[in-house]
């Protein structure tokens, strides 16, 4: 089984550093993870990089929201991130950052050749702008009233309770959803990419043949409609990188976030041996690039990023494979249904490999939505991986070690592992083309055959009768050589169970060895390699996904629409009070805070997560009273940065003052996180 050695570069879209990953991320990042595994099982030189991406107006404002910078934010989110991934056997060769020196200096040597061969243009728009706090918004940092419904609260570009869609400018009562402003015009200069520069070139690409026919069609129906100059800068404040000489001017975060692919790669070619980084890059490269992305970014990774490569002399990518949007139990992820589900949270209830097995079981390599089904979830798992596969091991382990640990010479049935090891092909092709879910029916339909092998020579059967010692060793040692094969298949998918295999198996699980059976050599003590799901698991995690204080509750939309606002000021509408979060917080820790004499600094614990809040209940109790209980809180208060540090919520409190102030606290058998109604 020889095959030429192919040097291939692969990439995931980058994460925004603004928020946790969730289980829709996690498909693209595990779908990537098995077909890089898959190539380096293979034998190829096959490297992973990624990054966090970390520019933009989004993530300028939840640091400032935070009350740290945001360098302190996307610090602590790339460590987040890059323990999720870690946690789900996510194996980059390098996760990198786009804020970064590397990064700097590939968008600025990109944008100069753009600039060079004429590619920029600039000239003067007018957009929204909030007075107050100074800054150009985007259609989705303005908020109003639906022209066509009336429903207030609703996005720059469409309504979330009619469906309409609009622009900013039709919005009754628009305001700035950052400051409450009312938005004016304002005109500034602006840079564009000339993508229609490109359209040639981008019709030749896009009829490369690599490319999924679906992306294939979606790029020439965009290309056919006409290609429209890019706008790449973005005014300050931004968090990003200045454009060179142009000061107060910012690259868009899509300028620079592919940019970042290439960034993270030259980061590690400077650490590695071997790794060059222009034999990749380099227009007319002999190796691979392939960018794993979501069916929502094809246009960047389709249109802007080869015609940038194109503009400065890089390479195209050999392909850009596009996977569809994860929904839970046939709908999109919901909050409020527990179905937004965070990799944290899963990690906390369930074994990784079981969510990489599942989406490898119903992937394609077409650009599709993938079904989470909960239900079929712990059926699938329970009956493919404990039910199948881990079946065939555990059934035969015991008998080995009893005939002393070693497998029999010789295979009891030669013709019936070739049948094993003649899938090869097709299961490495199903890989090859993204088509795990091929490759999952393939190896599952071979482990029916271990399994149905098995039940037929009755190994237990055998064992209680006079002199079948060697046959039962010689049916045993069928199964652990077939089980050998099957975990090597399926070690891409699988890969902390198979270091479990090759543990107990005493041996290196690589495609090259397929061909190479165990027969003659010691094994060892088989240790349970996974155990089945609970479906209570399950159901634990939904409801966890439902607690976390994070996210407060949108208000009732029905009840809100046409609605004016109130007459008196001291009357609130129900939505106001519905968008109060109050929850359920145990006081972990209450301190003294230096110079102030009413705060105590207290430290709630909201089950899921920790605040700080200052409270002026000094007067009525001391830290030690206050420890242990629990109390309600505002969850969704704006951080406010207070004299002696950041207050993160508000507990509520009754009474006139003094001495006389009652914390509210819920009964015993409240739990910490638990929404107060
Ligand atoms: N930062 C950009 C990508 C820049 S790449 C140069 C971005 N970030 S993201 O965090 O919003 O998404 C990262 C990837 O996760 C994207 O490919 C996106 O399509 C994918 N997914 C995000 N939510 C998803 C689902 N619910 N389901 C499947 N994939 C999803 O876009
Ligand atoms: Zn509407």
């Amino acid at each position: 089984m020889t095959m030429p050695k192919r040097d291939i570069l692969v990439t995931s879209a980058l994460p925004y550093a603004n928020g946790p990953i969730h289980l829709g991320h996690l498909l693209e990042y595990i779908q990537t993870d098995i077909w890089v595994r898959f190539q380096k099982l293979r034998g190829h030189q096959c490297t992973y990089v990624c990054a966090d991406d970390a520019h933009g107006t989004a993530i300028m404002l939840k640091a400032e929201q935070m009350g740290i910078t945001p360098e302190q934010l996307i610090d602590q989110v790339r460590e987040e991130h890059q323990r999720d991934f870690a946690d789900f056997l996510i194996e980059f060769d390098n996760y990198y950052t786009t804020h970064s020196p590397e990064n700097r200096e590939l968008a600025e040597t990109i944008y100069k050749a753009c600039e060079a061969g004429g590619h920029i243009a600039r000239r003067e728009i007018t957009q929204a702008y909030d007075p107050e706090k100074k800054l150009f918004l985007a259609d989705r940092f303005i908020k109003g009233t639906c022209p066509k419904c009336k429903a207030e609260d609703q996005y720059g570009d469409n309504c979330e309770v009619c469906g309409a869609t609009y622009t900013p400018a039709d919005l009754i009562n628009p305001r700035s959803a950052i400051s409450g402003a009312t938005p004016i015009q304002k005109a500034s200069e602006h840079f564009f990419f000339k993508l229609p520069d490109f359209e040639s070139y981008l019709r030749e690409w896009t009829r490369s043949g690599s490319l999924q026919p679906q992306i294939a069609n979606k790029l020439s129906e965009w290309l056919d409609a006409g290609l429209q100059e890019w706008d790449i800068s973005r005014d300050a404040p931004y968090f990003g990188f200045e454009i060179p000489g142009e000061p107060g001017k910012y690259f868009y975060v899509w300028l620079d976030a592919p940019i970042g692919y290439m960034a993270s790669f030259r980061n590690l070619c400077n650490r590695m041996e071997g790794l060059d980084f222009d034999r990749y890059w380099k227009e007319g490269s002999d190796t691979e690039l392939y960018h794993f992305i979501g069916k929502d970014i094809i246009s960047f990774h389709g249109l802007f990023w080869p015609a940038m490569l194109k503009a400065a002399g890089f390479r195209a990518p050999n392909a850009i494979y596009a996977h569809g949007f994860v929904t839970v139990d046939g709908r999109k992820m919901s909050k409020s249904r527990g179905t937004f589900i965070m990799a944290r949270t899963y990690l906390e209830h369930l074994n990784p490999e079981y969510l990489r097995y599942y989406f490898a079981a119903k992937l394609s390599g077409a650009v599709e939505d993938l079904d989470l089904n909960l239900s079929d979830f712990v059926q699938r798992v329970n009956s493919d991986v404990i039910g199948k596969l881990v079946n065939i091991a555990s059934r035969c382990a015991g008998f080995i070690k009893k005939a002393g640990g070693q497998l029999a010479d010789q295979p009891e049935n030669p013709a019936l592992l070739k049948q094993f090891t003649d899938k090869a092909e097709t299961i490495a092709q199903a890989y090859e083309t993204r088509e795990f879910g091929k490759a999952v029916r393939e190896i599952m339909t071979l482990a029916d055959v271990a399994n149905q092998y098995i039940a037929d020579k009755a190994p237990w059967q055998l064992a209680k009768e006079e002199g079948k010692d060697a046959e039962v060793l010689a049916v045993c040692s069928m199964g652990i050589e077939m089980f050998r094969i099957l975990m090597t298949y399926l070690k891409p998918v699988l890969p902390a169970m198979a270091e479990k295999a090759e543990a107990f198996l005493n041996t290196t699980l690589t495609w090259g060895a397929l061909d190479t059976p165990l027969f003659g050599q010691s094994i060892n003590k088989f240790k349970p390699l996974a155990t089945r799901i609970d479906p209570k698991q399950v159901e634990a995690m939904v409801e966890a996904s439902k607690a976390p204080a994070a996210e407060p509750k949108k208000p009732a939309k029905s009840a809100q629409q046409g609605k004016k606002a109130p007459e008196t000021p001291t009357e609130i509408e129900f939505d106001d009070f519905a968008k109060v979060d109050l929850r359920v917080a145990r006081i972990v820790k209450a301190e003294h805070v230096e110079g102030a004499d009413k705060l105590l600094r207290l430290t709630l614990d909201l089950g899921e997560t920790q605040r700080q809040v200052f409270a002026g209940i000094k007067s009525a109790y001391a830290p030690e009273d206050l420890e242990g209980r629990l109390t309600v809180m505002v969850a969704n208060l704006k951080p406010r940065k207070m004299k002696f540090g950041l207050s993160e919520g508000m507990v509520l409190a009754a009474g006139p003052g003094g001495k006389d102030i009652f914390l509210l606290s819920p009964d015993e058998g409240a739990q910490p996180g638990m929404r107060v109604m």
